[in-house]
């Protein structure tokens, strides 16, 4: 998809903008606290209904006004499509496509898949695994049109079993069928999801191989996906729950002996047909683990172990990155990991990503920031960039990039 049009009205200190698009490179230019990052705010809001700046989420109407608004049109699959949001001081938000109210605002996110690219960007590879998991959750929600209902369903399994281990007589817990039921649900669900991520980050790894190759980046990267759990291969080669000693990660079982079936077993409503395999035994593994772990959970008071769980380590030549790596050289991998997402989205899905690179010129070299651009260039992704000065527009190939200026909230025509 792509965003053709932009109208914004009273986010933080614009007033009333209108911005024209191109679908390759936008440069956004102006001195500090012109409405720069307030744009990419905007274009923000309207995919997800929300910035990814911190702080409240009313700071995000202009002083004085009662709500403010994001207007664009988008063309997906050579649709147009004209997509709103508005947001009250109340917090009451809306989002219209077409004209026509949106019940699910995920449905107003998989038509605008927008990614930041910022200054903290780099707490991909530098923080714990929340926003790696995070990560790697927008990739299988834009690529596998189940995960959304999927997900809905693993979270719902999970808060009843949660419940459950805050609510229930600890004498009772061994014998509980409810404990039952919803572990059940849990070990289904862990195991879809599971194989939906597994299947996504097959196609990943090697795009952000070609992605690393392309930039010269120094070091050898490997992404390592751990399920959220343990499981063993007892002496039939049957997976039982375990935790230590001959622990394998679900994941090492070669193709084949997962007991992953290419044929549907599942249908839930809300796919609207679309099915996801069912690896059985994993599923049956991961039921008989929930069961061992409910007096662990029950004094920890939540489900320690899950789909919820997941994690992805970033190794560099075999050590963990973020010790490794220097701080531009995690930059620049935070970075490339993110576009290699948009890359892979628009090779499997034919769909193509907004990118939001806020104030590029701070985080990267002269001969890196000219690798990305190069990159989000190639890689069939719509990208609105910010920076100081012009001089960044110098870094994008020839006649990919347009430059707009921004003063007081004001944006001058295009040049
Ligand atoms: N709710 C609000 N109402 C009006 N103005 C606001 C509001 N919130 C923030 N501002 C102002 O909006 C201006 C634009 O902020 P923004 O962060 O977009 O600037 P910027 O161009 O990205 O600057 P920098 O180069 O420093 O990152 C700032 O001067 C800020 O004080
Ligand atoms: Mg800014």
């Amino acid at each position: 998809m792509t965003l053709e049009r932009l109208q914004i009205a009273n986010v933080r200190n614009l007033e009333r903008v209108e911005l024209d698009l191109t679908d390759r490179g936008n440069l956004l230019v102006g001195a500090n606290g012109s409405g720069k990052t307030s744009v990419l705010e905007a274009v923000h809001l309207l995919s997800m209904g929300r910035s990814f700046r911190p702080g409240r989420a009313s700071g995000l109407i202009r002083y004085g006004a009662s709500e403010c608004t994001v207007f664009g049109v988008a063309r997906v699959d050579g649709f147009q499509y004209s997509i709103g949001f508005t947001r009250g001081r109340d917090g009451a938000r809306e989002f219209r496509v077409n004209g026509e109210s949106q019940r699910l605002a995920s449905e107003v996110a998989r038509l605008l898949p927008v990614q930041v690219l910022g200054p903290r960007t780099v707490d991909l590879i530098q923080e714990g695994p929340d926003l790696r998991r995070r990560f790697l959750n927008w990739g299988v929600f834009h690529v596998k049109p189940a995960f959304r209902a999927e997900w809905a369903a693993a979270e719902r399994s999970l808060r009843s079993r949660n419940r459950l281990l805050r609510e229930i007589d600890g004498a009772r817990i061994a014998d509980s069928a409810e404990f039952a039921s919803w572990e059940w649900q849990l070990a289904q669900h862990s195991a879809r999801l599971d194989a939906m991520r597994r299947d996504y980050l097959r196609g990943f790894q090697p795009v952000l191989d070609r992605i690393l190759v392309d930039l010269q980046f120094p070091t050898t990267i490997s992404i390592e996906y751990h399920p959220g759990w343990t499981v063993e291969v007892d002496e039939a080669g049957t997976m039982v729950p375990g935790g230590v000693g001959r622990a394998v990660d679900a994941a090492a079982a070669p193709e084949g002996e997962t007991g992953l079936s290419d044929t549907p077993d599942y249908r839930d409503p809300d796919t609207r047909g679309r099915t996801v395999p069912l690896d059985g035994r994993l599923a049956e593994a991961l039921t008989r683990l929930f069961a061992d772990c409910r007096g662990a959970d029950l004094q920890r008071g939540y489900t320690t172990m899950g789909y919820h769980r997941a994690e992805l380590r970033v190794r560099a030549d075999g050590h963990p990155a973020a010790d490794y790596l220097s701080r531009g050289q995690m930059k620049v991998l935070a970075w490339a990991m993110m576009v290699a997402q948009g890359q892979l989205l628009h090779e499997v899905a034919g769909r193509s990503s907004i990118y939001l690179a806020d104030e590029m010129g701070a985080e990267l070299d002269e001969s890196n920031i000219r690798g990305i651009c190069h990159l989000l260039t190639q890689a069939n992704v719509q990208c609105i960039a910010t920076g100081l000065d012009g001089g960044l527009a110098r870094s994008w190939p020839e006649g990919s990039i347009r430059t707009c200026h921004i003063e007081g909230g004001i944006i001058s025509p295009s040049r």
